[in-house]
């Protein structure tokens, strides 16, 4: 059982909050032809960022950490974390810097999802900054994998603090290895939940969650939970059990837009074990969630399917 002193806590993601425009399109462009778009839409993107998105629509009081510029794109970024009710407290601002975008071809012919991401000069937040964070607020902290050097200094920061309290008071925290970069394979042994993607887990040369699991599970601590989404697969999770956890994936009706899917995820399997939810029941939500969103464009969906629906402890 987890105390409800404990369970009213925030979640708090570490990472990218960037721009996304999005073009809708009904077939991929040819190189070099000029097209017309179905739609095309402004919206807060980034991993972190889309994971709190989700994470408040599912009901759980969250808080996004990262970097910011200034101008109106921030603006624009910063109203819509307001109209999400999720909390921007420690969100830093670079006046100087520019804000990272991406361009994003989503066709929903096939709910592909093409991104062309920039980042000229926003830097990532450091453990000094981290440093300065009130830890009592949080259940739990997920990291986007991005400044891993940085972010092992952050998490061992979280373990100290952690050391001064009982059980049942600690942070739980997540990591998310997502991107083919050699510098975040560091944060394995550093999360009590770690999400590995299948291009990590391809590029490492498995073809299923299941041997990127076993692959990889000599790589995380002692007791921790490793857990690889596999798109149309569903996902898979391992304990220290070493009993593989399987959920077949939800898909939708009409498959139109797979952008931040793994986001999505990612949120609904912290959402529930955050909420004292068991493993089985974190991955089956967390493809239930993600496989709706795929049925529709952005986040809202969630709201109306899923607020109050955890499956509690
Ligand atoms: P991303 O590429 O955004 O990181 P993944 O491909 O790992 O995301 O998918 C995350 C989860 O989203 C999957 O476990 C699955 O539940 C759901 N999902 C993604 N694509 C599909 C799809 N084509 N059909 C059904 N569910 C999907
Ligand atoms: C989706 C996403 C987008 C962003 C891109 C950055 O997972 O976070 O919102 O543009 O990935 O890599």
């Amino acid at each position: 059982m987890i105390m409800e002193e404990q369970k009213k806590k925030k979640v708090l993601c570490v990472g990218l909050v960037c721009l996304d425009i999005i073009n809708v399109v009904d077939k991929y462009p040819e190189e070099d032809t000029d097209s017309r778009c179905l739609s095309q839409r402004w919206q807060r993107g980034g991993n972190a960022s889309n994971s709190c998105t989700v994470l408040s629509l599912l009901g759980a009081p969250c808080a996004f950490m990262g970097s910011l510029a200034a101008g109106p794109v921030a603006d624009f970024i910063l109203e819509d974390f307001q109209k999400f009710h999720i909390d921007v407290s420690l969100a830093s601002e670079h006046a100087q810097c520019v804000l990272p975008a991406s361009m994003v071809i989503s066709n929903i012919s096939t709910g592909s999802r093409t991104i062309l991401h920039m980042n000229r000069n926003l830097p990532d937040v450091t453990a000094e900054d981290f440093s300065k964070v009130d830890l009592h607020q949080f259940k739990w902290i997920h990291w986007e994998g991005r400044n891993a050097v940085e972010q092992v200094k952050m998490i061992q920061q979280v373990v100290t603090y952690n050391g001064t309290l009982p059980q049942e008071q600690r942070i739980t925290v997540s990591v998310e290895i997502e991107k083919i970069r050699e510098p975040l394979y560091q944060l394995f042994p550093h999360g009590d939940v770690v999400f590995v993607s299948k291009d990590v887990a391809r590029h490492f040369g498995f073809l299923s969650a299941e041997a990127a699991l076993r692959g990889f599970y000599s790589r995380v601590k002692q007791g921790a939970v490793l857990i690889c989404a596999w798109a149309e697969k569903g996902a898979d999770a391992l304990g220290p059990d070493g009993v593989l956890v399987h959920s077949d994936a939800f898909p939708p009706e009409n498959l139109v837009d797979t952008l931040g899917a793994g986001d999505t995820f990612n949120s609904a399997v912290i959402f529930t074990l955050s909420n004292g939810g068991s493993l089985q029941d974190a991955l089956t939500f967390g493809c239930r969630v993600a496989g709706a969103k795929c049925g529709f464009h952005g986040y809202d969906g969630i709201a109306e399917k899923f607020t109050n629906d955890c499956p509690k402890s």
